[in-house]
């Protein structure tokens, strides 16, 4: 089942309030890969997460999308999570009058994977652990008044939890703190497997240097256009987008970076 359970973007266009903001998306994420996509600021990248989620205010208007062989794009997005699609994100909302703990239990709920109450709270104080959340967190109301870092780190306790087939983190590395950072990318690389595809989008190399990435892709106006190994991960680091986007090099950039890539 694992070779199959792919996430294949294909000429991907999506709009948002009338403004097309995807331009022909390709991308191909296999079970057990690791990648990044990085790409400067409003190039598309949080556009790609919500229309691969399925929230309603991005409306496809070319192009398709699978999972697992399985089209996205008719889906709701609760239908996509039941598929094991899971979107950690930029800017997480809160939910007061709704605890963590009643949350993560109804989330799993509705996955078909209710467990008796000790065993998930044994599970859950596991999870938090690893991820240095304190206890007290349980019962405090999903994100509300929780720091920057707090609340990327709940996006990563679901992830732990729900276990998806397909995780999409959308710069869950941003304002955080180094420890902070270590503790969530330890967290990702442990849920991380041969079952699971990741897409993490960022715009710095260090989470990369702990999660390693098979590929690196780069959006530049609501398209890849270039995608490499690791180290271009770390040029885009030392030398900016300019050399690599620069005007009328992107298409020989991507064709020459995907070449060294295969
Ligand atoms: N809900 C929205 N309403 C209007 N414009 C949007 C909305 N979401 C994204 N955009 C526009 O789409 C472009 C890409 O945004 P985004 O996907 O957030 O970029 P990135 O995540 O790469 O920084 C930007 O020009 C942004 O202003
Ligand atoms: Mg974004």
């Amino acid at each position: 089942m694992s070779d199959t359970a792919q996430l294949v973007v294909e000429g991907l266009r999506a709009s948002v309030e009338g403004k097309e903001i995807l331009n022909g998306v390709d991308l191909v994420v296999p079970a057990g890969e690791i990648h990044a996509l990085m790409g400067p600021n409003g190039s598309g990248k949080s556009t790609l997460a919500y229309t691969l989620m399925g929230h309603p205010s991005y409306a496809v208007t070319g192009g398709s999308a699978s999972f697992a062989g399985t089209d996205l794009l008719p889906l709701a997005a609760d239908e996509r999570a039941r598929l094991g699609v899971f979107l950690c994100f930029q800017y997480p909302t809160s939910i007061p009058g709704v605890s963590v703990v009643n949350f993560l239990r109804a989330a799993l709920k509705a996955q078909g994977r209710e467990m008796p109450a000790r065993e998930f709270l044994r599970t859950l104080s596991a999870v938090m652990r690893e991820l240095n959340i304190d206890e007290s967190f349980r019962s405090r109301y999903i994100n509300d008044g929780f720091s920057g870092g707090e609340k990327k780190r709940m996006e990563i306790l679901q992830l732990a939890l729900l276990r998806p087939r397909l995780a999409i983190l959308d710069e869950t590395d941003s304002g955080l703190d180094v420890d902070a950072l270590r503790t969530v990318a330890e967290g990702v690389g442990k849920v991380a497997g041969p079952d699971m595809g990741l897409l993490v989008i960022t715009h710095y190399p260090r989470i990369l240097e702990y999660l390693r990435p098979d590929v690196v892709h780069v959006l530049h106006r609501g398209r890849v256009v270039v995608s490499g190994g690791h180290d271009l991960a770390r040029r885009i680091e030392s030398d900016g987008y300019d050399p690599i986007l620069g005007a009328g090099t992107a298409g020989t950039a991507a064709r020459n970076e995907t070449k060294g890539a295969l």
